[in-house]
């Protein structure tokens, strides 16, 4: 599925307009959406605690949704990075194009699990991070198996999958594809939120 042009808005959305847009979608689509309210500040700052930004050039993001994390993520991000958010919703990829006006953001319609033609398609090899705000567990059945195994393919030797979840389902997901996991919980999210990161080892990494 292609990105949409959209013309910018030359000011951002007001905090009450992200929220209003967040919980209109979460009416429409409570599977997908798997949260009423955007992820808060506490949880984005701890999920990016641990990025290595001068060395990250390809981040990838499931899930964006309103951009909770996505300008936190480019803010952060080197000039010369590329970040590619993927969302399944197409109300949610309109807003993001008509919201941030950054030439490093590639917002794309479409599932998680086609990851890897994503990251081809924006001319890179492998993601030296993703990020994933998808609820694994509303997911049908086999989907979240397969974004683990694609995402473990899209990431370079050495390369993290990090994870918020408001449960631990995703935890026996990414133990299947993953070296080392490390788990921890941000208190100060509503609901308490679970950050799971999944290591990618360089020296075990050549069987992916
Ligand atoms: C809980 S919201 C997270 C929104 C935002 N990142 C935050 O933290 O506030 C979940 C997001 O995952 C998206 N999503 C659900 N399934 C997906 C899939 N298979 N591939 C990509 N995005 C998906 C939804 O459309 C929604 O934007």
């Amino acid at each position: 599925m292609a990105s949409i042009p959209l013309k910018k808005k030359t000011y951002p959305a007001s905090f009450l307009g992200q929220w209003s847009m967040f919980f209109r979608q979460f009416v429409k689509h409570p599977g997908m959406i798997g949260s009423v309210i955007p992820s808060s500040a506490a949880l984005v700052e701890s999920m990016l605690a641990k990025v290595d930004w001068q060395r990250t050039r390809l981040f990838v993001e499931y899930g964006p949704g309103v951009g909770t994390f996505t300008r936190p993520i480019l803010e952060r991000m080197h000039p010369d990075a590329k970040l590619v958010a993927i969302d399944l919703n197409l109300d949610f990829v309109a807003w993001l194009e008509a919201q941030i006006d950054d030439p490093r953001l590639r917002v794309v319609h479409g599932s998680a699990a086609d990851v890897r033609r994503f990251i081809a398609e924006s001319g890179h090899r492998q993601a030296d991070y993703v990020l994933s705000g998808i609820p694994f567990s509303t997911l049908p059945d086999g989907v979240g198996d397969l974004i683990c195994a694609e995402t473990r393919r899209a990431l370079r030797p050495g390369g993290e999958f990090l994870v918020y979840q408001y449960s631990a389902f995703v935890r026996r997901l990414l133990a299947a594809q993953f070296d080392e996991i490390v788990e921890r919980v941000e208190w100060r999210n509503i609901p308490p939120c679970r950050m799971f990161r999944a290591l990618k080892h360089e020296s075990l990494a050549q069987a992916a």
